[in-house]
């Protein structure tokens, strides 16, 4: 059974509906992701499972029971937001003791479990400070030992890593990824950014327009993306149509293609990353290859973009810098068998 479930949700602000029959299934010990751009309904979803607002429709269901309308200071879970809001007037002692004290813990218990959460965080030692006095980082971390001290059934975040640079970012993920580890509680984690989300996750759910398009492993939905908003989401850029003929499938342009990982059905969006395409000079024959030629090329560091126009659309490819080609040289694209992804349509 699973810990936690949402059940044909319907949810958002007065007239204004965010989740329609939304649908969530969290495993015990998972750590779960809810990715999605911004204003597509993550926040809201977190709100919900917390307690800080009720559904309109449909039940969350916890360990077995029904906790629709049991109020925020009833259910044990812990959050780490954006915005740290720890208390400023208080040592970091005194916030991460807070939820203990609210709980009435015996102070010399109370003092072992705030030093251990705090040594989990590497930040002992730092239990005089106020918080003005420390680093963003070093405030998530009290942040995240505040919410972690009451031992929740369940640890919610929401974008708890936005406002940090881009290197401690990094590191704070796998900090986090380890402390849920080491600890085995369950996590739901909400985020915009694509890699963090990859790299943290059991399983990943991907929001749109109020619902979930896929949840999966991280490895599954970069691999095998189930529509096309999602494998844009993955990185692909390249979309074209195409037609099963006589066993073989083809583009509009009546071109062959092969591919390895075959679908059933006989019409398909296929898509390609632009890494995953190869470029040769001129107009060469092979399997799986189309002409094209140079439209834009955008020189971005480690590799150049092209911008290539084909019999069956626009391509954007990126390549090393060994080759370079010129706008309006004629080039072959090959699209690999093993790198074409199909989408049933
Ligand atoms: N308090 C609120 N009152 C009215 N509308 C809101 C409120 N909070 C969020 N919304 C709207 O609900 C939608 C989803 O918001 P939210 O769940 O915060 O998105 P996300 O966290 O994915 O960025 C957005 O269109 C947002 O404008
Ligand atoms: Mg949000």
């Amino acid at each position: 059974m699973a810990l936690l479930e949402l059940e044909h949700i319907t949810a958002g602000y007065e007239k204004n509906i965010i989740l329609r029959d939304f649908n969530l299934k969290v495993e015990r010990g998972q750590f779960v992701s809810l990715l999605g751009s911004s204003g597509c309904g993550k926040t809201t979803t977190l709100r919900l499972i917390a307690g800080f607002s009720q559904p309109n429709e449909g039940r969350i269901v916890f360990d077995g029971k029904d906790i629709t309308h049991v109020p925020l200071h009833r259910r044990n879970f812990g959050f780490v937001f954006q915005s740290y809001a720890l208390f400023p007037h208080m040592t970091v002692f005194d916030n991460v003791a807070f939820g203990l004290k609210m709980r009435k813990v015996p102070k010399e218990e109370m003092k072992r479990r705030v030093m251990e959460m705090l040594a989990l965080v590497d930040l002992t030692g730092f239990e005089g400070r106020y918080p003005r006095e420390m680093s963003g980082g070093q405030r998530q971390r009290v942040a995240l030992a505040r919410a972690m001290v009451i031992r929740p059934d369940l640890m919610l975040f929401d974008e708890p890593l936005s406002n940090l640079d881009a290197k401690l970012r990094v590191k704070m993920r796998v900090e986090i990824r380890r402390i849920q580890q080491e600890l085995g509680f369950t996590a739901i984690y909400v985020t915009h950014d694509q890699e963090e989300c990859f790299a943290i996750s059991d399983q990943v759910a991907i929001m749109n327009g109020g619902v979930i398009e896929q949840m999966d492993s991280p490895a599954h939905i970069f691999n095998s993306p189930n529509t096309e908003f999602i494998a844009r989401f993955v990185g692909f850029e390249n979309f074209f149509n195409l037609t099963r003929r006589g066993g073989a499938l083809q583009t509009e342009s009546g071109l062959a293609l092969k591919v390895t990982r075959e679908v059933s059905g006989d019409r398909f969006r296929a898509c390609i990353r632009p890494e995953d395409v190869v470029l040769y000079p001129g107009d060469t024959q092979g399997e799986n290859r189309i002409e094209g030629e140079v439209l834009v090329t955008t020189f971005l560091g480690r590799n150049i973009q092209y911008n290539v126009r084909t019999a069956i659309g626009e391509f954007v490819i990126r390549a090393g810098q060994e080759q370079a080609y010129s706008v309006g040289s004629r080039v072959s694209l090959e699209l690999s068998a093993n790198k074409i992804i199909l989408i049933r349509s």
